[in-house]
């Protein structure tokens, strides 16, 4: 039976009856808001790239994330932007490293906000690279050594939850098993599984100045190509012990998204990277879309793909709008 008896817009004839049938909805709880914390004091540069984000000192950091808090958005992700790099990324594991010295002061500061921290080396080497370098290629297996490391420091000092973005083989493993040797089984592993090497990273990489200073990551992120290899990637992570896995970028892979919640019925995070962030707040900027509703149709899309968590630059502006009285 077709038209006339059907008439699907009788259900979307006003605001009332498409709220009763809406199949998804984007809540604050989804979201967690990436921060850049940097050294120093008093410190707040917004990243051109990427406008109203900013590399903070620890300080004004400590103050952001009290208005998250307030905003009801559950949960940060911290990168760190070391004093000084070399070789092997040693600030990232350094008790007086910046990502320590941010942790202790957000645990001692804010209360009831999930602090996670991103595990990887790109930000904090003299190359760029995520991690030891061989011959002008990573290590993989003395890279894993050094993120159980990392990891374990990044807990110590008070991290609730570690999400590796490294892409080594066994990653997840190694740093499950550094955690528990010292008492930490309670701690969760969001693992960057599905991470694809994309040209979507270019403005993360000028914000954590992390690009590699020779070559490029198609050798340990995946190809933009391929989806049964991140069913596969997924699977070894969930084996090793991931409690939250995530798909990356999220725009250009909302297929991947859809596939790794079907497949698994994990909880699955999406992020919505830098240059997805950069494009729409560029062509707001130009008067040429409207960012508030682009933004919240690309979060409920990446919602309806099938992620429970969306990693997003737009976390605080997408709360604000959530938060509203008037928004349905
Ligand atoms: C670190 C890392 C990157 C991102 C998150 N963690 C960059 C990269 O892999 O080059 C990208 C985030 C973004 O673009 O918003 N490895």
């Amino acid at each position: 039976m077709a038209f006339p008896i059907h008439r699907m817009r009788r259900m979307r004839n006003d605001e009332n009856t498409r709220r009763l049938v809406r199949e998804t909805s984007l809540t604050v709880n989804d979201l967690i808001m990436p921060l850049f914390v940097c050294p120093g004091k008093n410190i707040k540069n917004e990243i051109s790239s990427m406008p109203g984000n900013y590399h903070m000192s620890v300080d004004v950091l400590v103050d952001e994330c009290k208005k998250i808090r307030e905003l009801r958005i559950p949960g940060i992700i911290l990168f760190g932007l070391p004093e000084a790099k070399d070789l092997t990324g040693s600030d990232s594991f350094s008790e007086t490293g910046i990502i320590q010295q941010a942790l202790k002061a957000l645990k001692r500061e804010v209360k009831d906000l999930l602090i996670i921290t991103d595990v990887c080396f790109c930000e904090y080497t003299s190359h760029g690279h995520c991690g030891v370098l061989e011959h002008g290629s990573v290590n993989n297996d003395a890279t894993l050594e050094l993120l159980g490391k990392q990891a374990l420091s990044h807990v110590e000092a008070g991290a609730d939850m570690i999400a590796p973005s490294d892409m080594m083989d066994g990653r997840v493993g190694v740093i499950r098993s550094a955690l528990d040797s010292k008492g930490f089984k309670n701690i969760p592993i969001m693992a960057y599984s599905a991470k694809y090497s994309s040209a979507f990273y270019g403005p993360f990489r000028e914000a954590a100045d992390s690009a590699p200073q020779e070559g490029d990551r198609k050798g340990y992120q995946m190809d933009p190509a391929n989806s049964d290899e991140a069913v596969r990637e997924t699977r070894l992570d969930i084996e090793e012990g991931a409690d939250i896995v995530m798909v990356k970028p999220a725009l250009s892979y909302l297929d991947v998204i859809y596939r790794i919640k079907q497949e698994f019925k994990m909880p699955v995070a999406a992020y919505n990277v830098s240059g997805e962030y950069a494009m729409i707040q560029a062509a707001a900027r130009n008067g040429w879309i409207d960012g508030d509703k682009v933004t919240m149709e690309v979060l409920t899309s990446i919602k309806r793909a099938g992620a429970d968590i969306i990693l997003t630059y737009s976390a605080k502006d997408a709360a604000r709008i959530l938060n509203q009285k008037d928004y349905i």
